[in-house]
């Protein structure tokens, strides 16, 4: 094994993975958890991790059919998808196919959470690519990615110095978390949704308003024209007295305002304001509860509703001087550099948060 990474144990179940920071490493990941085939090449750069490629191959419009990811279908469109988009990050990285085993240190792949017949894609795919090239296998947590992509520099992300302890929400279809991170990557989860996530919400309501899957940009684009004041829409556990959240109430409250009726495009355009303004409303406040129980001297926002810029605005006006961190939207939603850096990083998700 190469000086600097120590592979734990890989039982198909548990392992990480650590890297010292000051060895220099190149690894290929693959990111299969969902809708998006992806794959990437990153190294360390004193610190950070540099991109060197990054391909996304998205099956959106596939699953707009269906107004949702079936699993088998996105299993087999992975399979369709995988050697291209390897191929691809390998080329855009000058990585000659042949010359792959000598320049790459380890092979990445999101293994949790996510859909099970489409994460065994990327996984099987970079296991057989590690043993072919002998190389270590580096399994990564899907949410340690999201979190890792704060930490990528490229052409268009800068790199970052951050300060701890920082909070970390992540906020994407499959995920609404709030962590706590500390040097060396302590991680503690302080909350979470106890059901819908807030990319689910904006595509459950998207999708109420007759707009196509998956609905969240679309519906920040449609709020941009509504008034965000003319529905009165719920604000679940915004006043609770923890950090978990509650979206599936507003979604049902959304169903039961727009059920039977016929809505002229203005009313669509204010739902859309007044629904996004309600999720927004709660994330905001939870992460400046969670900032300044913490001690926080930085706040991260990641996954893929962190492109909405209703929420950054917001999020960076009630945080004051505490520094926002929001990673390049290309790598807020799901990429394959940002599983690369969770492994370079050795960003270790316990168990029992996923
Ligand atoms: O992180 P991601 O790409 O995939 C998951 O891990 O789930 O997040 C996708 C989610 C979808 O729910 C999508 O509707 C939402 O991110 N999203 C947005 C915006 N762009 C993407 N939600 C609100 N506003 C946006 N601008
Ligand atoms: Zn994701």
């Amino acid at each position: 094994m190469m000086p600097g990474v120590f592979l734990l144990e890989d039982s198909g179940q548990v392992a990480s993975a650590r890297v010292c920071c000051e060895a220099q490493m190149r690894v290929l990941a693959l990111e299969t958890s969902c809708d998006e085939t992806a794959a990437a090449v990153v190294e360390t750069a004193n610190g950070d991790v540099r991109v060197l490629s990054s391909v996304v191959a998205s099956q959106a419009d596939l699953h707009a059919r269906t107004a949702g990811v079936v699993p088998e279908v996105a299993a087999r469109a992975h399979v369709k998808a995988i050697m291209f988009v390897i191929n691809d990050a390998l080329r855009q990285a000058r990585i000659p196919t042949e010359k792959a085993a000598t320049m790459l240190n380890a092979i990445a792949a999101t293994t949790e959470p996510g859909l099970r017949p489409a994460l065994i894609i990327g996984e099987a795919s970079a296991r057989a690519l590690a043993v072919g090239w002998k190389k270590p296998f580096i399994p990564v947590n899907h949410l340690a990615g999201h979190m890792a992509a704060a930490w990528l520099a490229s052409d268009v992300q800068p790199a970052v110095s951050h300060r701890f302890p920082a909070i970390v929400l992540i906020v994407s279809g499959g995920h609404t978390q709030l962590w706590r991170v500390d040097e060396g990557f302590q991680l503690r989860l302080l909350g979470q949704t106890r059901d819908d996530a807030a990319g689910e919400a904006f595509d459950k309501i998207a999708r109420l308003l007759g707009l196509p899957y998956p609905g969240g940009a679309a519906l920040a684009q449609l709020a941009e024209r509504g008034d965000a004041c003319e529905v009165v829409l719920p604000r679940p556990m915004i006043d609770s007295k923890n950090l978990d959240f509650s979206f599936s109430g507003l979604k049902t409250a959304v169903f039961y305002h727009v059920r039977d009726k016929q809505l002229a495009d203005q009313e669509r355009a204010d739902i859309a304001a007044s629904a996004q303004e309600a999720i927004v409303d709660v994330l905001v406040s939870k992460t400046v509860d969670a900032a300044a129980c913490e001690g926080a001297v930085e706040v991260i926002l990641t996954g893929g509703v962190a492109a909405n810029s209703r929420l950054r605005s917001r999020l960076q006006e009630a945080l004051g001087s505490i520094p926002l961190v929001v990673p390049h939207p290309q790598y807020c939603t799901d990429n394959a550099a940002m599983i690369g850096a969770a492994a370079v990083l050795g960003i270790h998700v316990p168990q029992s948060n996923t």
